[in-house]
């Protein structure tokens, strides 16, 4: 996509009416920048295909993520970013998955929770030239999951390439919200690329890229490099997701103006919280409003990631663009709800034990990533988990770097880092993945229902987690909660 003539036309229409109104002023020197110049370059932001259908495929194809040079990236069913899914909580989904690639590939389920044969596990890896039939109900609450290839040692690769996109669950209790809906509810998938001098996304890590993880130089949008989008004078839902290898960033607008935290990884929070910037490390979703009728027409505000310390990757915590917003029209913003669903807290005290991974780096090599001195292995079961019990895991992180921690096959609840219990509102609610910043330890509740069978915890930083900081997790059933292997899951305890 590129800036086409309707869209220049549009702006240089918009470009005119501001110097217009502005020009007696501009001469005193009150100019907004806008004005004075032509128009920043820019590609419309694209919205990712939905997918229906009971089939997708995994595939090399030919995109233009850049207009007029398509390059082959890898893909599910064709496109850059891939489709994204919308189903509504208590669906069964049924979908074929063929592999066209030339190596192992599947699909994991990120986020959402499915018998252990469906997650994706990369011993369930299948073959180039062979299918998988998923099938599994989704029973949990609204949220922004998401997918992406989990084959052994492959899923950076894969994923830098091109495969990963959203899966939405919509429920009617979110539906009562009435939140912003239609084209003012917009997902964005955040991946940085190394573009400055290929734009092929080309992966090709060196030792030191697997000791920090693969960091670009570009946010990349739904596929779309230099994305802007035409937003009016409203209230925008954006359904945030970091698909990043490893790029940690930390979401603020350009004029650091608030925005509202209504949702974390596993659905919406019990109210919206304001803030100025929030985290955001590889996997994690935040589901937020902007309001942007404080701006008037014509004017721009850009999302932006701020510039922080970091972990010891040259880049990482360096500033970057996002995403501009060009105030085009006007809006009729609806209110921003004051509370949104209830939300169960877990109770530590009623854990009936605690795990703790020590999550480490061999300096020697840099590329050998390990969780309790031991760098994955396909076979070796680490833990042993009786379902429905509820745990303290502590995610104990030593290294100078950060770690995002997922874990599959559950939503869990921070309780607190370094022993402070005041989370962000990024920490709050239903997560599958929490941020080990560097020297830091944090403490997540635990509890896997309704499935048995063999689950994971890894780095999110994928470089990491290929390079062995990942640990299989068994979830075994407890004779006092044994259930009919063939009836259909109870809907999940989760709240
Ligand atoms: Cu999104 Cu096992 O990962
Ligand atoms: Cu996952
Ligand atoms: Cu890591």
């Amino acid at each position: 996509m590129k800036l086409n003539r309707r869209t220049f036309l549009r702006y240089a229409a918009g470009a005119g009416i501001a110097a217009g109104l502005g020009g007696p002023r501009a001469l005193l020197g009150d100019v907004r920048p806008r004005a004075a110049g032509p128009p920043p370059a820019g590609n419309p932001l694209r919205m990712p295909t939905v997918h229906t259908g009971g089939t997708i495929s995994a595939a090399k194809a030919q995109i233009a993520v850049w207009p007029g040079s398509p390059v082959e990236l890898w893909t599910y069913d064709g496109v850059y970013p891939s489709p994204t899914f919308r189903v509504q909580s208590g669906d069964d989904v049924e979908l074929t998955f063929t592999n066209n690639l030339t190596e192992p590939s599947n699909i994991h389920w990120h986020g959402l929770i499915v018998p252990a044969e469906m997650d994706g596990h990369p011993r369930d890896a299948v073959a180039p030239g062979g299918t998988f039939r998923y099938a599994f109900t989704v029973n949990q609450r609204a949220g922004a999951y998401w997918y992406h290839p989990h084959p052994h040692m492959r899923t950076a690769a894969q994923v830098y390439g091109g495969m990963a996109g959203f899966f939405i669950v919509e429920d009617e209790e979110e539906r009562a919200l009435g939140l912003p809906s239609g084209e003012y509810e917009i997902p964005l998938l955040l991946q940085d690329r190394r573009v400055e001098t290929d734009r092929s996304f080309t992966y090709a890590p060196t030792d030191a890229d697997m000791a920090t993880g693969y960091l670009g130089d570009t946010v990349i949008v739904n596929g779309t490099p230099d994305a802007v989008l035409d937003v009016a004078r409203d209230v925008y839902r954006f359904r945030v997701l970091n698909g990043s290898n490893a790029r940690i960033l930390d979401l603020a607008l350009s004029d650091s103006s608030a925005f509202h935290v209504i949702g974390t990884d596993g659905g919406l929070l019990d109210k919206p919280y304001d803030v100025q910037h929030s985290m955001m490390a590889p996997a994690e979703r935040l589901d937020i409003l902007i309001d942007f009728s404080r701006y008037q027409i014509g004017g721009t505000v850009t999302l932006t990631s701020r510039n922080f310390e970091g972990g010891s990757g040259r880049q990482q915590g360096a500033e970057m663009t996002i995403l501009r917003f060009n105030i085009v029209r006007d809006g009729a913003p609806t209110p921003i709800p004051t509370t949104l669903v209830p939300l169960e807290r877990w109770d530590p005290a009623q854990a009936v034990r605690t795990r703790e991974f020590v999550l480490r780096t061999d300096h020697s090599t840099g590329m050998q990533h390990m969780i309790n001195n031991r760098t994955f292995s396909m076979e070796r079961v680490d833990e042993t988990v009786r379902r429905g019990d509820l745990e303290i895991w502590t995610f104990a992180n030593p290294t100078q770097e950060a770690h995002p921690m997922h874990v599959h096959g559950t939503q869990f609840q921070v309780l607190d880092f370094n022993e402070n219990p005041e989370v962000e509102p990024k920490d709050l609610g239903w997560k599958d993945t929490v941020n080990v910043p560097a020297f830091t330890t944090v403490r997540v509740l635990t509890r896997f229902s309704p499935y048995t069978g063999l689950y994971m915890a890894h780095c999110h930083n994928l470089e990491h987690e290929d390079g062995g900081m990942m640990t299989n997790v068994e979830i075994v059933s407890d004779s006092a909660v044994e259930q009919d292997p063939g009836a259909a899951p109870d809907r999940m305890d989760l709240r």
